[in-house]
């Protein structure tokens, strides 16, 4: 089977496009469905302290055999910590949890413009305190819109390595996406497969049809012919394995456009808007 791709980062880390998601995994099963998706050969895991899981990820990595240095690793900063202090603590936390000195990617999970007084940008600046000493080989941020990444170039120094917004055939994010091609973050695409809502899709089955592929297939492949970066989460091994397989076809250009067409801008979201989304766990 063909390997994965990498992208090359802004600055000059590479990620590997295919990757595996935590998101909702019990954290009594990570470790095992971690240890399967690197069997399988994924190599990049994304999970976030508000996943409560970190632990299973850094216990299924362990049991896996792999050298640590071998597995592309993401976590994210929990809504709660946004303080200096708080995210410096969270930080450690996060590491402790996942048995590693250093994470490949940190993240700001949402950017929570009505808590901290709409304050983002003292927490980026913590976040780049960790990528000048080592800790975070990379930094970003998740589901920031165009006028929040505005406000990080104005007001700090790093430009974020990724965003991870949502995207999915029903919900395109062309704009936050134009702005992230044009500034050099890469997209990572969220809910790739809408948590499975967009599979029923008559144009998408279509297409699987022609191809002979699945509809979850053929909407990952177009993400990856995109650019973007994705990491379907799956607890059922076999679609953990039919996820990985997406690099022995390709879809036309009139393919990417017809599913690019399904776009149903803000009535596709299956998360909640980042302009109103102010939720910090109890
Ligand atoms: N930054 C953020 O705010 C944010 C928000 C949401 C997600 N994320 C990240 O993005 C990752 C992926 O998003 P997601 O977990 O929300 O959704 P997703 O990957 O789009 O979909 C996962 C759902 O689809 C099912 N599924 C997976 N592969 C399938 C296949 N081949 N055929 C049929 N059904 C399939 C899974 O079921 P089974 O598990 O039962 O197989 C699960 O219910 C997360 O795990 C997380 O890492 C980030």
């Amino acid at each position: 089977m063909a390997a994965v791709p990498d992208i090359s980062l802004n600055n000059g880390q590479n990620i590997p496009q295919l990757g595996f998601g935590v998101f909702q995994i019990d954290p009594a099963e990570t470790a095992a469905a971690v240890q399967q998706a690197l069997k399988v050969g994924y190599r990049h895991i994304d999970t976030a302290e508000m996943y409560q899981n970190e632990a299973g990820v850094g216990e299924g990595l362990r049991a896996s055999g792999l050298d640590r240095s071998e597995v592309f690793l993401t976590s994210k900063l929990n809504n709660g910590y946004h303080a200096p202090d708080d995210a410096r603590r969270a930080f450690d936390e996060t590491l402790d949890a996942l048995g590693t000195d250093y994470v490949d990617l940190f993240l700001i999970h949402w950017p929570l413009p009505g808590r901290y007084d709409g304050d983002f940008v003292s927490t980026w600046q913590t976040l780049e305190e960790f990528y000048r000493e080592g800790r975070a080989r990379s930094i970003g941020v998740s589901n920031f819109q165009v006028h929040h990444l505005r406000r990080l170039a104005s007001e700090s120094t790093i430009v974020p390595a990724v965003n991870q917004i949502e995207v999915h055939p029903y919900i395109t994010n062309e704009e936050v996406r134009a702005y992230c091609s044009e500034h050099r973050i890469a997209v990572e695409a969220w809910s790739p497969i809408a948590q499975g809502g967009v599979l029923e899709d008559p144009t998408i089955l279509t297409i699987a049809n022609r191809v002979g592929k699945s509809a979850a297939q053929v909407t990952l492949r177009w993400h990856i012919q995109r650019g973007d970066i994705i990491f379907p989460k799956s607890t059922t091994p076999a679609r953990i394995e039919e996820n990985f397989e997406l690099f022995d076809f390709e879809l036309t250009d009139a393919d990417l456009s017809a599913i690019s067409a399904l776009d149903k801008g803000e009535q596709g979201r299956t998360g909640p808007n980042p302009d109103q989304f102010n939720f910090i766990p109890s």
